[in-house]
């Protein structure tokens, strides 16, 4: 049984603590938070709670919530720490993973240089064999990673180039944002994502574009990909959906929008998470040699299956038995 810690229990930790305990080889051992909020009480509930910094064992104390102890102290009874924390604060916390003698897998709100290896399970999950410090990209280079693997696995493709429409937000941020704007991020050419593709994917021809949106619930990714062979749009769909992490809907069947995917997702799942890209079947396009498609990304959601395959990747576990066993749990494919 992998022991895991989750440092940082906000977006993604409350979700991958969640999907860890759906699984039989492993287990969480504890959370940590810096503020004693709602969430810390929730996570209490659930988990043996600590505290992130040690500055917050006042607070904690304060508001009456009992702890089990440090981050430091966690991490001595783990096999391995998921660093959850706000971006860039990974960076700071690797300190202590490495003082420890720990391993951790990093979220993709770190640089690239902050794990020995960039992970996304369908592409390159035997990288991540072995290794101490691993990081997941994040959820708009996971989705792009996906699907542009699966084409290059079965087609002879040639340069993809990519506009990204980005959720200004998580639905729990309550600071301003934009409301009635869409910013360009960045204004110049690439955007910060297809470097981050070619992490995972290094011999991809790739540049990718990104705009901010006033909308909170997914991405929305519009790709383009050079093809150098002749291929159908049959031969797209039938590649596309045998892999269980790529969702294929219809606007036929009333997904007009990135709202109807969510009304589904409602029914579907807990916080209605959708671990899978989810592509519009009519987005699928061929134009000359030129292959068009466009999916949505629930950002909340897509990475927490690649955490579970980066533990059972870190520690040796095989691949495939671990994509099947993570899919399984999660109910990914089983729709
Ligand atoms: N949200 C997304 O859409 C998304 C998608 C993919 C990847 N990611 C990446 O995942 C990471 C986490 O993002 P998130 O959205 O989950 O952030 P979040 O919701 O803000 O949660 C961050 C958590 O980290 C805790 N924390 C604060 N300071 C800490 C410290 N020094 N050490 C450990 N934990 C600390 C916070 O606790 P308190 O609230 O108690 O301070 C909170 O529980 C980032 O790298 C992000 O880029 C996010």
């Amino acid at each position: 049984m992998i022991r895991v810690a989750i440092n940082g229990y906000g977006t993604i930790g409350k979700r991958v603590a969640d999907a860890v305990s759906l699984q039989d080889d492993m287990k969480v051992i504890g959370v940590t938070k810096t503020k004693p909020d709602f969430e810390a009480k929730i996570a209490k509930k659930k988990f043996d709670l600590y505290v992130a910094k040690n500055e917050s064992l006042e607070l904690f104390e304060r508001a009456g919530i009992e702890v089990s102890g440090t981050v430091e102290d966690l991490i001595k009874k783990a096999d391995i720490v998921i660093d959850c924390s706000p971006d860039k604060v990974g960076a700071e916390n690797k300190k202590i993973y490495e003082k420890a003698g720990a391993r951790a897998i990093f979220q993709g709100g770190e640089k690239r240089e902050v794990a020995e290896v960039s992970f996304n399970a369908i592409a390159n999950y035997n990288d991540a064999i072995g290794k101490r410090f691993v990081r997941v990209v994040s959820c708009n280079t996971t989705a792009l990673t996906r699907v542009i693997y699966h084409l290059k696995k079965n087609f002879k493709i040639g340069r993809i180039r990519a506009t990204i429409l980005r959720r200004v937000s998580d639905p729990k941020e309550d600071k301003k944002g934009l409301t009635n704007a869409i910013m360009p991020d960045p204004i110049n050419l690439p955007s910060h994502h297809a470097k981050d593709v070619k992490s995972v994917l290094p011999d991809i021809d790739i540049v990718t574009t990104a705009f901010k949106l006033p909308t909170t619930l997914m991405h929305v990714h519009s790709l383009m990909i050079e093809l150098k062979e002749k291929v159908t749009k049959e031969d797209v769909v039938s590649a596309l959906e045998r892999e269980p992490r790529i969702m294929l809907l219809s606007v036929e069947d009333g997904f007009t929008s990135t709202a109807k995917i969510i009304e589904y997702a409602r029914e579907l799942r807990m916080r209605y998470d959708l671990y899978e890209n989810v592509l519009w079947l009519e987005s699928i396009a061929i134009d000359g040699s030129d292959l068009f498609l466009t999916q949505a990304v629930h950002q909340e959601a897509i990475v927490v299956p690649e955490n579970i395959d980066a533990i059972r990747a870190i520690f040796g576990i095989p691949k495939e038995m671990s994509i099947e066993k993570t899919n399984k749990t999660l109910r990914i494919g089983y729709i």
